[in-house]
């Protein structure tokens, strides 16, 4: 049978709200990089979906338009913002306070961002113990949190006049957790929402209320939060598009490069030590060694479902993995992250990498916040529900259908990603073949 091709999507017209948990570093300089980027005083460097091109039909056509042209995204003079954090600083005084823009991109913009005022959050210390919050909703449930959360939504909606909305949690990484009893049904779920139960985790509230509100939710952190069974259940029925987890910005990207390199030449691997240096409030949470947890469990998945251990038990049956992170204030968002790699090659001789990135943190995340935005609203349009496996591109921990193994590698994720947009508007997917360049009929 001939596979069938094409999606109708839904124009994107009128505004789309991007609504932001956490007003912190990487969403005070996604919102500032969007405006400056209107203003037509800085270009979105980092952007698939504004930078990107997407090559169509055979090499020979010379078919290549922009993504942002070839699918109907959503143009950026059409976002509007919001965010909750539980601190109250306005987008202005949060983003001088992040450190990551230079006066030229926020001085021009200061009333701009002035105006984007933190909504008060469902906000539990416990979950996040090196912060302390004024800028918090009080209630005697979780689930009363959770409604007034979903007034938020709605409130937000009217007050922009926003047609659609997408919610992205750029917020703090909570306290590691793993699915239990109450995460595996909406009546569980609810249930323990009212009791307090501690399973149930602020992030999960937010997730909550924007499905039940028809909202599309993309997870930036490690943290649980959509990665549960009730979750996944609410979003396929109520047609809506999840993914997670944790923004694949710095160091893992590099491991997602490097890992598959060594793999397709056959090389081994004895070790690898990547440590990081960091002093931003994102350090100073990853700190606390149960949100590090969190975080740790992120990052070293990825090299083993690359390497495939039980396939290559020669190569990669003995790999030493540790990931370290320190806060060290004087860094500030400029993180430095360095890997020390033992590989070894032809009869086993050993030989090392040093990588030394010496990156910026948010900058690396921002546009990563901008293309999840823009493509989770088009596959709401698209009509595509639950995990959005096409999108582990962005993301260190991918979320997959459950007893899929997540995919990691850079360039596959690009692949699939890049497929996927094929696919949705009826083009001919890429193999890379490429026989009929040589054998003519
Ligand atoms: N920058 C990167 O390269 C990168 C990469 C991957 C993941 N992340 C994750 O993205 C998140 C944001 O990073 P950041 O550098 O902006 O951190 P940040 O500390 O500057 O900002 C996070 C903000 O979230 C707020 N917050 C905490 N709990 C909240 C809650 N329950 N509701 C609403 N707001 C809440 C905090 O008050 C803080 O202002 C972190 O979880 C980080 O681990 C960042």
């Amino acid at each position: 049978m001939a596979q069938q091709y094409g999606r109708d999507v839904a124009p994107a017209k009128g505004k789309l709200g991007v609504m932001l948990v956490g007003l912190g570093a990487v969403s005070t300089t996604f919102i500032a990089g969007v405006e400056n980027i209107r203003r037509g005083t800085a270009l979105p460097i980092g952007s698939l979906s504004q930078m990107g091109t997407i090559r169509l039909g055979k090499r020979t056509e010379k078919r290549a338009p922009k993504i942002k042209e070839f699918v109907p995204l959503a143009r950026l003079e059409d976002l509007v913002f919001t965010a909750w954090d539980p601190i109250p600083d306005d987008a202005y005084s949060a983003a001088k306070k992040a450190g990551v823009l230079e006066a030229p991109h926020l001085e021009p913009i200061a009333d701009f961002l002035k105006g984007i005022k933190p909504t008060t959050a469902a906000f539990d210390q416990n979950y996040v113990k090196r912060l302390t919050g004024t800028n918090v909703k009080r209630g005697k449930t979780k689930r009363d949190l959770a409604e007034l959360l979903r007034q938020d939504i709605r409130d937000f909606k009217k007050r922009s006049g926003a047609d659609r909305l997408v919610m992205v949690w750029a917020a703090s990484t909570e306290v590691f957790l793993t699915p239990g009893p109450a995460h595996q049904s909406l009546e569980a779920f609810e249930r323990a929402m009212e009791q307090n139960d501690p399973a149930i985790a602020p992030s999960m509230l937010y997730a909550y209320a924007a499905l039940m509100e028809n909202v599309p939710f993309a997870n930036g952190a490690p943290n649980l939060t959509v990665d549960v069974p009730v979750m996944q259940r609410l979003a396929e029925e109520r047609k809506l598009p999840i993914g997670g987890k944790d923004f694949k910005t710095g160091q893992t990207m590099m491991k997602t490069v490097l890992a598959p390199a060594f793999k397709a030449r056959m090389l081994g691997l004895a070790g690898w030590y990547s440590t990081n240096i960091l002093g931003n409030r994102d350090g100073e949470v990853l700190d606390d060694p149960e949100s590090f947890k969190t975080k740790e469990e992120s990052k070293l998945g990825v090299l083993e479902y690359i390497l495939q251990p039980d396939q290559y038990p020669e190569l990669y049956g003995n790999v030493f993995h540790k990931v370290r992170i320190n806060y060290y204030p004087p860094r500030g968002d400029n993180k430095e992250g360095w890997d020390n790699i033992d590989i070894f090659g032809w009869l086993g001789y050993p030989m090392q990498i040093k990588v030394d990135f010496l990156c910026r943190d948010s900058i690396l995340a921002a546009p990563i916040v901008l293309d999840l935005a823009l493509f989770f609203d088009l596959a709401q349009r698209a009509g595509l529900s639950g995990i959005q496996e096409w999108l582990s591109f962005y993301f260190k921990s991918p979320q997959t259908a459950p007893g899929l193994y997540p995919e990691h590698d850079l360039f596959i994720q690009q692949t699939k990603l890049k497929n996927t947009l094929r696919w949705l508007m009826g083009e001919e997917q890429i193999t890379h073949l490429g026989i009929e360049y040589y054998e003519k009929a």
